[in-house]
């Protein structure tokens, strides 16, 4: 059983004349204990496809599956379903965070939700859980308002962490924390995984992050996963030329340098957008070997080596996959 299943998912926003198609087709699949990390630019969907997962955003077409239940409905019974198995990490933690509350009742909140309990017992797990994202014990009463940006980034992985679910959605959950405090949130991860079997999604630009928080990368491209494999594979052998571009030098934890957009290797090109996906495949204004297949005809995925695939005409199939 895998621990979510997601088929064929496409999601539009904007109107029928304009649509603005965030996901195109996206498939992929996430067993126990497995970490996916989820790489693209600023606009290539990633968000959108965690809040499916939660159930907070509807899909267009495709269906998703967590473990072995199909919740694309999103029913009230599917919502209790998923928010005892799936926490999400969102990448603002300002505005995901009640302003009102006690960082204390932010914490407990799911416990409470999900009916996990005592009042002495979750007040005793919310102490645990701020002692596990290096947080001292005098933030228990504070407000968001009262802490940093990477104090209140601790605050929603404790909160997530709360009810150990089986999944945990992470959005850039890194990204506002200093070097020191990325490293030991990166290990309170790796834990997670080696003793709770809890599978994990990050998503980040921070390429140096992905790759001690991942055993498999999907790299997505203007809604679309252009390239899955392994993260040894795709840092060693990537296939795509926009991983290519991507992964061309490997950078560190803490490196700052290293994100995408700031990557000189890629034609800038026009900007293509959600709401303005050129012809043939979406990345030929950009890619710096496109051929004439690649303004006409969009890409089907193909098997590179085995668990590695990429959507590109110039990729060589593996020997015996077509
Ligand atoms: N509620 C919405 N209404 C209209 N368009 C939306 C909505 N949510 C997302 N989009 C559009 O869908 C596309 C994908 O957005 P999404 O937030 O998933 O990207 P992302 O990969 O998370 O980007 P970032 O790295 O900047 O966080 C973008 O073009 C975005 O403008
Ligand atoms: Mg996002």
């Amino acid at each position: 059983m895998s621990v979510l299943d997601l088929t064929h998912i496409s999601r539009n926003f904007g109107t029928a004349s304009r649509p603005v198609r965030a996901l195109r087709d996206v498939s992929l699949r996430i067993e126990k204990g497995e970490r996916l990390g989820i790489v693209g630019e600023s606009g290539s969907g990633k968000t959108t496809l965690a809040r499916i997962v939660l159930g907070l955003t509807r899909t267009s077409a495709g269906t998703v599956r967590l473990l072995d239940r199909d919740v694309t409905a999103h029913s009230a019974a599917d919502r209790r379903f998923i928010h005892g198995a799936v926490q999400m990490v969102f990448q603002d933690p300002m505005s995901s965070l009640n302003p009102r509350k006690r960082i204390k009742d932010i914490i407990a909140l799911p416990l409470r939700a999900q009916g996990v309990g005592t009042a002495a017992t979750r007040a005793s797990r919310v102490r645990d859980l701020l002692d596990s994202v290096g947080l001292p014990q005098r933030f228990l009463n504070a407000r968001p308002g009262q802490l940093s940006g990477g104090q209140r980034q601790r605050v929603g992985i404790a909160r997530a962490l709360a009810i150990e679910p089986q999944l945990l959605l992470l959005d850039e959950p890194t990204a506002s924390l200093d070097v020191s405090v990325q490293a030991r949130v990166l290990e309170l991860l790796v834990g997670l995984q080696q003793r709770l079997g809890i599978a994990q999604v990050m998503i980040s630009h921070n390429l140096g992050v992905i790759r001690h928080a991942a055993d498999r990368v999907a790299v997505m491209y203007l809604g679309q996963i252009v390239e899955t494999g392994t993260t040894a594979q795709l840092y060693a052998s990537p296939a795509h030329p926009y991983t290519q571009a991507l992964f061309s030098a490997i950078p560190r934890v803490g490196d700052k340098k290293r994100t995408l957009g700031e990557d000189h290797t890629l034609a800038r090109g026009e900007v293509a957008s959600a709401l303005n996906i050129p012809d043939g495949c979406p990345f030929h204004p950009r890619c710096p070997r496109a051929s004439h297949i690649c303004r006409s005809a969009e890409p089907k995925q193909v098997e590179v080596s085995p668990g590695q695939f990429a959507r590109c005409h110039l990729v060589e199939p593996m020997a015996g996959s077509v």
